[in-house]
């Protein structure tokens, strides 16, 4: 795993380190960028139900379609993701917010799906990578990161690509820099950050001429 992936913060502060930014930022404040308000404690009435462990109803907006459950209120988004509803392009990596390979898009930023308790995604609109095919077509991330060949092992590859996702739909025309910052929240143990780069600069091309 590639630990000193350099990044920056695309305002000419190059050359700082993954683990030095951490140590500058605070490990705090990164996981804030990635999962923003859903770190929020629960309502007052979910909080209540969670320290029950009783089982209650859920509905949830997985890729355009709505599902109901009930659900421990401990389980995870990624829990009912993937044994709920078999969506298993959202993978278990770490468990604990540090490598990514869970990431999906809440309201279309990028979230960890470990992180997030199934009862905060509630009325928010979740796509996972399932959702980005259209029938079998490929989308412009999907297919840029196939033309770059930027996977080995593939497992990371689905966090990566819902992590770029997400960079393009709130700037669809990155710099380098801007790329590798946006992307360092997605570890890869293969070590395929000059093809995942690469490839999100040619999603970035793609997705303008569509
Ligand atoms: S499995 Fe969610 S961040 Fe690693
Ligand atoms: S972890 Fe193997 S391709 Fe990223």
């Amino acid at each position: 795993m590639e630990k000193d992936r350099k990044v920056s913060n695309g305002q000419g502060r190059k050359g700082i380190s993954r683990r030095g930014f951490i140590q500058l930022v605070g490990a705090g404040a990164l996981a804030t960028t990635v999962v923003g308000d859903l770190g929020k404690p629960l309502p007052a009435a979910a909080a209540e139900v969670a320290e029950k462990g009783e089982m209650v109803h859920v509905s949830l907006q997985v890729n355009g379609r709505r599902h109901r459950f009930k659900v421990e209120p401990r389980w995870s988004l990624l829990d009912v993701l993937r044994e709920k509803l078999g969506l298993t392009g959202p993978k278990l990596g770490c468990g604990r917010g540090e490598c990514g390979a869970c990431t999906v898009l809440i309201d279309g930023r990028p979230r960890y799906a470990c992180l997030t308790l199934v009862l905060e995604a509630e009325g928010k609109a979740i796509t996972t990578i399932e959702g980005l095919l259209k029938g079998d077509e490929l989308s412009p991330v999907q297919k840029a990161f196939w033309d770059n060949d930027a996977m080995q092992c593939g497992y990371c590859t689905p966090g990566q690509i819902m992590a770029a996702e997400g960079l393009l739909r709130v700037n669809p025309n990155p710099s380098i820099e801007e790329i590798r910052l946006g992307m360092s929240g997605n570890l890869c143990r293969c070590g395929s950050y000059a093809h995942i780069f690469k490839a999100v600069e040619q999603a970035a091309k793609l997705r303008r001429t569509i």
